[in-house]
């Protein structure tokens, strides 16, 4: 269980990021699928990452520190159609270099949209950060919107486009909404910001 949240700040540009040396949590993936609302539910917090029904709505990197002893990385969702090109373009450039740059970054949660195949973007990340040797998790979210036949074929789909997953060891399935899989999330963060 975590304590203290508070928002540090937005980051647009690479000169802005934090100069500390505090762990990162991050959390990309498609705009949309819940990023946002984890970090409201895991918290217990109504309102502190902003979230909307509108996809797009992260546009910058946001810290929030948490017990004072690692941050939650927000990143803007990718894949926004909307977006103008040069919008995107700009995002993608800002989470690339973010991502090269940072070397505080203990652990990767991947969120996919557990009612969607994981796109050719989704496929591309995952790729990117088993690369990086950092530790990887898939979060498969928005599970009050499936049964349990489809959670069992979002979990089976998701194990056979992404290599080495395991279902409570490196993929979960969650939901802002009924708080689902949350006891599960809140011992594996633990274990990994050392709680
Ligand atoms: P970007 O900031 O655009 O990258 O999106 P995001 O991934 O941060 O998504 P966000 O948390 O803003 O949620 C997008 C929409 O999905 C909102 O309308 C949320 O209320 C809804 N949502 C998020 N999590 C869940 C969930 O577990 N279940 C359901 N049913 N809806 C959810
Ligand atoms: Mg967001």
């Amino acid at each position: 269980m975590f304590n203290e949240a508070r928002f540090i700040k937005s980051v647009f540009k690479l000169d802005d990021l934090p100069k500390d040396n505090i762990p990162e949590i991050i959390l990309c993936g498609r705009s949309n699928v819940g990023k946002s609302s984890f970090i409201n539910s895991i918290l217990n917090r109504k309102n502190l990452a902003k979230t909307s029904s509108t996809p797009g709505k992260t546009r910058s990197i946001n810290y929030y520190l948490i017990d004072n002893k690692f941050y939650f990385v927000d990143l803007p969702g990718f894949g926004y159609a909307k977006a103008s090109k040069k919008e995107r373009e700009l995002w993608g450039k800002l989470i690339e270099d973010y991502l090269q740059k940072s070397k505080n970054i203990i652990l990767s949660l991947h969120f996919i949209d557990g009612r969607h195949k994981p796109a050719e973007l989704d496929l591309m990340l995952s790729k990117f950060m088993l690369r990086t040797g950092i530790s990887y998790i898939v979060v498969l979210t928005k599970s009050d919107k499936l049964n349990q036949s489809e959670i069992h074929s979002a979990k089976k789909n998701i194990i056979d486009e992404i290599p080495g997953l395991i279902h409570k060891e490196n993929l979960f399935i969650y939901s802002a909404v009924t708080q689902f899989g949350k006891k599960d999330m809140l011992k594996i963060l633990s274990k990994h910001v050392g709680k």
